[in-house]
């Protein structure tokens, strides 16, 4: 955030706009936050156009700089829009999507089926005969089940179905357990070491209707090192290796995922995109230098990383409680609802009075949400200055993974989302009302 007057940048988390006005209120692309509130309400969620551009411009410079033979696809499951799925597509992305919804949401946003690669545990005939359909560029298989499926569904196909392979292999990570995916107790991707992806291999390759042309793996979220990664892509080139020299595999495309970790305070200090950029690469060229591959197509599929720094959360200030010797409670009205992501990972975020600047002050509080949970808390003891009934709070790096996940717990209507850009505000996905809440409910 800087200072209008004096652009001194204070900390990561914060949109490449946001700055504090002349009176002291928060601003994003040219547009301050208390006018949005008063104009569309809070709980709100803010996205700077900026901020999503310069992501994925570093994702798809850095990349094709160290290595040009690549791709970058964004996993919508992050956060999804139309709007948004637009801005992907006009910065050269693909996207990665993982159900029938995040398909069809893809599709209607204008995204090529081609540039589509399909994920997922679990995909139902269903969804693999939707993807089918629609012609999208890649199914990742899973598991064995989707094999069977994949067989039944394309028999009577002219063209094989473009299809790589999920692999586990067996790399633990540095993050949270719940959001770490290629350990060897995963329920996500076919075991390299106990021969289960050797057997899934030459499953598909037996299948005329698919056409295996790469191999995948997502080792974890909220990276902070590319260790994990560059052990993945190891473990990947490997199996390609063997399975060239057993069943003449040609490994045309491969992916590892995403997983790139963002600054949600001052204290993150996360890689930059170059950085993992760099890392990846080499991983990449080096790897198939010493085992003779040539170099496949390389795709990287960041979520978090492109939305999550963009995103900023506003919520009003309400009711104060103060224990003594215990702690003091600052309610806002939002919380678990809208942004789950305290209470399932204990993830720790930042805040910023939006409506007035007050640095000198700081008061320990705990910020919780409105939910009738003892564990809706959004940021448990955080200084800040004193907040006052009315008070605009703004959280940032909030882009990721908060309305994605998203529940209309205790029935309040999900958040509006802005997009913020040179000074004008755009609502891309208006506030929920009364009445949507009933939509779906049948009572005759
Ligand atoms: N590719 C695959 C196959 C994935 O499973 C994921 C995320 C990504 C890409 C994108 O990962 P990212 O770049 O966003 O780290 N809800 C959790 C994160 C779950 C991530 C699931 N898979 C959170 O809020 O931290």
């Amino acid at each position: 955030m800087t200072q209008t007057d004096s652009p001194v940048t204070i900390g990561q988390p914060w949109p490449h706009t946001a700055r504090r006005a002349a009176r002291g209120e928060l601003e994003i692309g040219g547009v301050l936050l208390p006018a949005l509130a008063d104009r569309y309400g809070t709980p709100l969620y803010v996205y700077d156009e900026q901020t999503l551009r310069a992501s994925a411009r570093a994702f798809r410079q850095s990349f094709a700089a160290v290595y040009p033979r690549s791709r970058v696809v964004y996993a919508a499951k992050a956060f999804l829009t139309t709007a948004l799925v637009r801005i992907m597509r006009k910065e050269g992305l693909g996207l990665d999507v993982v159900s029938g919804g995040e398909l069809f949401v893809g599709l209607r946003g204008g995204m090529p089926a081609a540039e589509i690669a399909f994920h997922g545990n679990n995909k139902s005939a269903r969804e693999l005969g939707e993807a089918l359909a629609a012609g999208v560029g890649k199914i990742v298989i899973d598991n064995d089940y989707e094999i069977s499926l994949l067989e039944a569904l394309t028999a009577n196909r002219g063209q094989p179905a473009p299809a790589m392979i999920r692999l586990n292999p067996g790399v633990d990570v540095h993050t949270h357990k719940k959001i770490s995916t290629g350990m060897a107790d995963s329920k996500f991707g076919f075991p390299i070491a106990d021969g289960q992806a050797e057997t899934a291999l030459c499953r598909i390759q037996s299948l005329p209707k698919l056409r295996l042309v790469g191999l995948h793996a997502h080792v974890g979220s909220q990276l902070f090192d590319a260790e994990a990664t560059v052990a993945a892509i190891d473990a990947l080139l490997d199996f390609a290796a063997t399975m060239r020299d057993r069943h003449e595999f040609v490994l045309e495309h491969l992916s590892p995922g995403g997983g790139f970790g963002i600054a949600y305070t001052d204290a993150d200090k996360p890689p930059t995109i170059a950085t993992w950029a760099g890392l990846i690469g080499a991983a990449v060229k080096e790897g198939c230098a010493a085992r003779s591959l040539p170099e496949p197509m390389l795709t990287v599929e960041p979520g978090r990383a492109m939305v999550g720094p963009a995103g900023v959360a506003l919520y009003t200030v309400g009711a104060k409680k103060e224990l003594p010797d215990v702690r003091t409670y600052v309610s806002v009205d939002g919380g678990m609802a809208d942004n789950i992501r305290p209470s399932l990972y204990d993830a720790r975020y930042s805040a910023a009075i939006a409506n007035r600047d007050d640095p000198a002050a700081s008061n320990e509080v705990t910020i919780a949400g409105r939910y009738c949970e003892s564990g809706d808390l959004l940021i448990e003891r955080i200084a800040l200055p004193e907040l006052r009934e009315g008070d605009l709070l703004a959280i940032p790096a909030a882009g990721a993974y908060t309305l994605a996940m998203a529940s209309n717990y205790n029935f309040a209507p999900r958040p509006a989302v802005v997009l913020v850009n040179d000074g004008q505000a755009r609502v891309i996905r208006r506030r929920e009302t009364y009445e949507d809440l009933v939509q779906f409910d049948i009572d005759e």
